[in-house]
């Protein structure tokens, strides 16, 4: 299994987004990034709050998301309306889990907060590996989000 490289990861996202304020460009780069970066990632994207308690799917990479989760379900819903990550082992013991794709085993989900501290979407990684994230992948990638989302001026 192969690991990320995740000081390289960050410095790499920072370079790319360096200038650019867009926030759907930004969330097409890190899904590319990270999408590439470990072949334990099976399904990455982004899911932007769009209206009160809703999800609606943004740049991805991998088969078909599901268009719309609202807050109240799945784990990607988890994530946004309790402002913390999800990290799911596996995803058959998770009340509610959304079944995108049959082939998901495990999931890392991660609020993504913007610069006045709201939740503006989540950061979703599936993999077809049980227990396939660690703390260690939900540390790094939450600080790559706050780098890239949460940082005023
Ligand atoms: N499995 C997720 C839904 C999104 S997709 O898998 C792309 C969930 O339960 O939130």
């Amino acid at each position: 299994m192969t690991r990320v490289d995740y000081p390289a990861l960050e410095a790499s996202v920072a370079s790319l987004v360096e200038g650019v304020s867009d926030k759907v460009a930004r969330m097409a780069t890190i899904t590319c990034e990270v999408y590439h970066a470990d072949d334990r990632f099976d399904w990455v994207g982004f899911y932007r709050v769009t209206a009160p308690e809703t999800l609606t799917i943004g740049p991805y990479q991998g088969g078909h998301g599901c268009l719309t989760i609202p807050f109240s379900r799945g784990v990607c819903g988890a994530a946004a309306r309790t402002r913390a990550v999800q990290l799911v082992p596996d995803v058959d013991a998770f009340p509610g889990h959304i079944a995108c794709a049959s082939s998901t085993r495990s999931e890392l989900v991660l609020p993504v907060f913007g610069a006045d501290g709201q939740v503006m979407g989540v950061f979703d990684l599936d993999s077809d590996q049980p227990a396939a994230f660690t703390d260690d992948d939900a540390t790094a990638l939450a600080k790559i989000l706050k780098q890239t989302f949460s940082q005023r001026g």
